[in-house]
């Protein structure tokens, strides 16, 4: 479903939009930009004083920088309409932004969360992919995840400033919110933040077509000499497939099926903070 035609029926109160792409840190951007080409099927190419990486329906950008940053995340629109609407809410929730252009997102604007990370939402300006790329396994750039030590802010910013729709919390003992998972469309989550010690990026997404296709990707980590750090399982909230991998500087990075769709209008779901909620399959890596 085109984010245009997810509008349809949606109030106008919240955000519609798709994650277009990452911005990381890297002590080693081109060798972890040729990670990415091995891993994922990425193309790679220099571009002023970044590493570009495109691929179909997913892009990547490198800088020299520390590791485990996240630079930017940018999110496409479907339309001028969204993009002064997303305006009008930051302003009006007391947040601030300011206009750009970014490489792969052409009218857009940009703004920050409260621990700092940039965001940059606007109309994407895509080349059509060519017939060779489309020809790699399917793996479309869907959502990010950051660690924060003040995730309550971190969802306050998402949810009254941007317009994204709480799916759902995971609770620990005391009932205080240890991860919150948001949308922005009627997929489960396109970003997510969890409580840690320090304010980081924690992982980034790709999903695929169907179960059969984390068999395939599962086949080409193999034959590439990348082994699975995690499942394959499958996550509560969500209630998607995953697997994931380490990239050289230690993002995790995961590729998902099957990801839940999510009727707008839901209540907000609650999971306890457990082993089981993270993949209830078999053991969950609790970093929160
Ligand atoms: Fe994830």
């Amino acid at each position: 479903m085109s984010c245009a035609q997810f509008r349809q029926g949606r109030p106008t109160d919240t955000l519609v939009a798709s994650l277009h792409f990452l911005e990381m840190a890297s002590p080693d951007p081109r060798g972890l930009a040729c990670f990415y080409e091995r891993a994922m099927g990425y193309d790679v190419r220099v571009d002023d004083d970044a590493i570009v990486a495109s691929g179909p329906d997913r892009n990547l950008i490198f800088r020299l920088g520390a590791p485990k940053t996240l630079l930017r995340a940018g999110f496409a629109l479907p339309d001028q309409d969204e993009l002064e609407r997303l305006a009008d809410r930051i302003v009006q929730a007391g947040y601030s932004f300011r206009r750009s252009n970014a490489h792969l997102l052409g009218d857009a604007i940009e703004t920050s969360d409260p621990d700092g990370n940039r965001f940059v939402f606007g109309l994407p300006r895509d080349p059509q992919p060519s017939a060779e790329k489309v020809r790699k396994l399917p793996a479309r750039l869907q959502h990010v995840v950051v660690a924060s030590r003040t995730p309550a802010d971190v969802v306050s910013f998402f949810t009254e400033g941007l317009g994204f729709t709480l799916s759902d919390d995971v609770l620990d003992a005391e009932g205080c919110v240890r991860t919150s998972f948001l949308r922005c469309s009627r997929e489960h989550h396109s970003f997510a933040v969890f409580k840690a010690a320090e304010d980081r990026l924690d992982h980034h997404c790709y999903e695929t077509s169907d179960w059969n296709m984390i068999r395939d990707w599962a086949d080409h980590m193999a034959s590439e000499h990348i082994p699975i750090q995690w499942g394959p399982g499958r996550h509560g909230p969500g209630n998607n497939l995953f697997l994931f991998v380490h990239d050289p500087d230690g993002n995790w990075v995961e590729i998902s099926a099957e990801l839940e769709l999510v009727d707008h209008g839901r209540p907000v779901g609650q999971w306890p903070h457990e082993q089981r909620t993270l993949n209830s399959w078999g053991q969950g890596l609790l970093r929160s």
